[in-house]
C-alpha cells in the first residue's frame, strides 16, 4: 500500500530591506486553524533579522519546523560563529525555536533581551549563555550608525516583549505586534486590501485582550525619531502604510480601552495551552464591548495581581492541573483568592493534560468567597481541537454578556424614544442562518437581511458582534440562508432563540439535510441559499456581512416568508 504523505510548504526567502539588513522569513504556506489566531488560513511567515554594522545581530530565529532551511539560510549568509548578539524580541517558539540550534553555532554570542525573556529562556534551554538585560531606552552601539534603542512592550504578546529601533535605517523590529497570519512572497505591504482582514483579525485575536498595553506600547513608539518600517514578525513588513496601521492599533486599542468594566485574565504564558487558550476566552469577552486586561502568573508582581483583581468585575484563571510545584504560580493564586470580591464573576480552566484537577477545589474556594461562576470549568488534556477554541470563545462571550447586561437593559430604556420607535417602523423577515466548517457548526436567527446587488445575485445580514457565529463569517467562508415561512416558523424561532452552552449542538434535534456547500439546510424552511462571504463591514455593534449567494431552491411556491414586526429600534 502506498501511503502519500502531504508535504507542508516550507520555504524562505531572504530580502535585503535596508543597508546592511536583511530579512530572513520562514514561508509557512498551509499553517492552518490549528490555534484561534490562524482562523483565516492564510498560512503564515516568521521573520528573522540581520543587521551587520561593526558588530552583527540577529533579530530573532524561527519555528522549528524550519531547523534546517533556516540555518542553511543563515550560514549562507554569515558565519554564525561570528555573530555578537541574538536578540531575543519575545520567547514565544515561533520565534526563538532555534535559539539553541544558534547558541551551539555561536557559543561566544550575548543574548539580549528583557529580564522576563532571559528568565524564561534560563528554564527553558538549561545551559549557561552570556547574556545582557535591557529596560526601555537602553541603547546598543553596532558600530557604523546601527545604534539600536530598545522598547519594553510588555503583553504584546507575552510579558517578556522588547521592539528594537535601529537609528540608522528608521526601522523597528516589532515581533508579533503590528504582524498578521499572511503568507505570500511580498515583503511588504503594498497592497492593503489584500492583509487589511489579515490583520484586523490578528489584532482582535491577540492584542485586542491586550489594547491597553498597546496603547502604553504606542505612546513609547511615539518617543523615537521617524519609524520608516516596521519589521514585524509576522507576515509582511509594513513600510507603505506605516502611519495608517498604527493608528488602526491606535483607534482600536483606544476604544477597547474606554469600556467601563474589565475581565482579568491570568495564564502561563509558558505552560500547555494556557496562554492559546485564555487568548480565545479573552477574544470571547471582548466581543461583548468589555475590556480585558490579560496577566502571565508566573512573572506578575503579587501587587500588580492584587490591582489587577480589584478593578476587575471578572476573573478568568488558567491553572496547570497541580498548582503546586511552582512556588510562583502558588503564591499568584493566593493572592488572587486574597484579593477577590463577592459577586465578582469567575470563569476558570485547566491545560496542560495530566490527572490533577485543581480546578475544582479552586472554584469552590471563589464560590466560597461569594463569586459567580460565569461557565461550567473547562479541562484541556490534549492539544485543543478548533471546536475546543470555539468553546472557550462562546464561554468568554457568555461571561461578557453577563457583566454588560444592566448597561444594555438601561440602554433600551434610555433610547425608548419618538425616533426609536420610528426605527421600529422597519419590518423585515425571518430567517435562520446556518454555517459547517469541519466539525465547527452555528446558527441563529436573523432578521436583518437585504437583497444588496443583481450583478452578482448577493444579500447582506447584519450580525452583532458578539454572536458566536460572527467567527463562522469571514471572507470565503459559506453558509445556508433558511428562509422561514409564515404560520409555521414557531418551533424553529423558539428553538434557535434559546441560549445555548459554550460549545453547544445548535442542531440537536432539528431536522436538516446537508447543502453542496457542507452547511445545514433547514428541511422546515420555505426557502434556501447557499452563499459565501465576500467582504465584511463594521457598522458599530455590528458586522454588516455582504454574501453572494450560489444556489437557492424554494420548497412551497405557494408559502409566503415570516415577517418580522417591531415596536421599536433599538432592539430586534
Ligand atoms: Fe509569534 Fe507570541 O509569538
Amino acid at each position: 500500500m502506498v501511503v502519500e504523505i502531504a508535504k507542508r510548504r516550507l520555504t524562505m526567502q531572504t530580502v535585503e530591506i535596508a543597508p546592511k539588513t536583511t530579512a530572513i522569513r520562514s514561508l509557512d504556506w498551509d499553517r492552518d486553524r490549528f490555534d484561534i489566531e490562524f482562523g483565516l488560513q492564510n498560512g503564515t511567515t516568521y521573520n528573522s533579522f540581520l543587521i551587520q554594522g561593526a558588530k552583527t545581530a540577529l533579530i530573532d530565529t524561527s519555528h522549528e519546523k524550519f531547523r534546517q532551511l533556516y540555518l542553511d539560510m543563515l550560514m549562507g549568509l554569515i558565519d554564525p560563529a561570528k555573530l555578537d548578539y541574538l536578540i531575543v524580541s519575545h520567547t514565544e517558539p515561533d520565534h526563538s525555536g532555534l535559539v539553541k540550534d544558534v547558541l551551539a553555532l555561536a557559543p561566544n554570542v550575548t543574548v539580549v533581551g528583557s529580564k522576563v525573556a532571559i528568565q524564561f529562556l534560563e528554564n527553558w534551554v538549561h545551559q549557561p549563555f552570556t547574556q545582557q538585560i535591557v529596560k526601555n531606552g537602553d541603547r546598543l552601539d553596532l558600530g557604523n550608525g546601527h545604534v539600536l534603542e530598545f522598547v519594553i512592550a510588555p503583553n504584546l504578546h507575552w510579558p517578556d516583549t522588547i521592539f528594537t529601533y535601529d537609528a540608522k535605517t528608521q526601522i523597528l523590529y516589532t515581533c508579533d505586534a503590528f504582524g498578521m497570519h499572511y503568507c505570500d512572497d511580498h515583503t511588504f505591504d503594498q497592497d492593503l486590501d489584500l492583509i487589511a482582514a489579515d490583520f484586523r483579525y490578528y489584532y482582535d485575536c491577540l492584542m485586542g485582550p491586550n489594547a491597553r498595553s498597546v496603547l502604553s506600547a504606542l505612546k513609547r513608539m511615539s518617543e523615537l525619531p521617524t519609524i520608516s518600517t516596521i519589521a514585524t514578525g509576522h507576515g509582511p513588513l509594513l513600510h507603505h502604510n506605516v502611519t495608517e496601521l498604527v493608528d488602526c492599533y491606535r483607534q482600536w486599542s483606544q476604544a477597547q480601552a474606554k469600556a467601563e468594566t474589565t475581565v482579568a485574565v491570568f495564564y502561563i504564558s509558558d505552560y500547555g495551552f494556557s496562554d492559546r487558550i485564555s487568548q480565545a476566552i479573552a477574544h470571547g469577552i471582548t466581543k461583548t464591548g468589555i475590556a480585558v486586561e490579560m496577566m502571565d502568573l508566573k512573572s506578575a508582581d503579587p501587587q500588580e495581581v492584587r490591582e489587577l483583581v480589584n478593578l476587575a468585575a471578572g476573573l478568568v484563571i488558567g491553572t496547570p492541573p497541580i498548582a503546586g510545584p511552582d512556588a510562583a504560580i502558588h503564591t499568584a493564586l493566593n493572592t488572587i483568592l486574597a484579593a477577590a470580591k463577592a459577586k465578582q464573576s469567575v470563569g476558570i480552566f485547566e491545560s496542560g493534560g495530566g490527572e490533577g484537577e485543581s480546578v475544582y477545589p479552586l472554584l469552590a474556594k471563589f464560590r466560597d468567597l461569594g463569586l459567580r461562576p460565569a461557565f461550567p470549568p473547562i479541562l484541556i488534556k490534549d492539544t485543543p481541537k478548533p471546536f475546543v477554541y470555539k468553546l472557550c470563545e462562546e464561554a468568554g462571550t457568555d461571561l461578557g454578556q453577563w457583566l454588560s447586561r444592566e448597561r444594555s437593559v438601561k440602554q433600551l430604556k434610555a433610547l425608548d424614544n419618538d425616533m426609536e420607535k420610528a426605527l421600529g417602523r422597519i419590518s423585515s423577515g425571518l430567517y435562520i442562518l446556518t454555517t459547517q466548517q469541519d466539525n465547527l457548526s452555528s446558527a441563529m436567527v436573523a432578521s436583518w437581511v437585504a437583497q444588496a446587488s443583481f450583478k452578482p445575485l448577493g444579500v447582506t445580514v447584519a450580525v452583532a458582534r458578539d454572536r458566536a457565529i460572527e467567527s463562522l463569517l469571514h471572507v470565503g467562508d459559506r453558509f445556508v440562508l433558511n428562509v422561514l415561512e409564515e404560520g409555521n416558523y414557531q418551533k424553529l424561532m423558539k428553538h434557535f432563540l434559546q441560549r445555548f452552552a459554550p460549545g453547544a449542538d445548535r442542531f440537536a434535534g432539528v431536522k436538516t439535510y446537508s447543502a453542496t456547500n457542507g452547511c445545514p439546510i433547514l428541511a422546515d424552511a420555505l426557502a434556501y441559499m447557499e452563499c459565501e462571504v465576500s467582504s465584511r463591514t463594521e457598522c458599530g455593534d455590528h458586522w454588516l456581512i455582504y454574501s453572494t449567494v450560489k444556489v437557492g431552491r424554494v420548497s412551497k411556491p405557494d408559502a409566503l416568508t415570516a415577517v418580522h414586526h417591531r415596536k421599536v429600534g433599538n432592539y430586534y
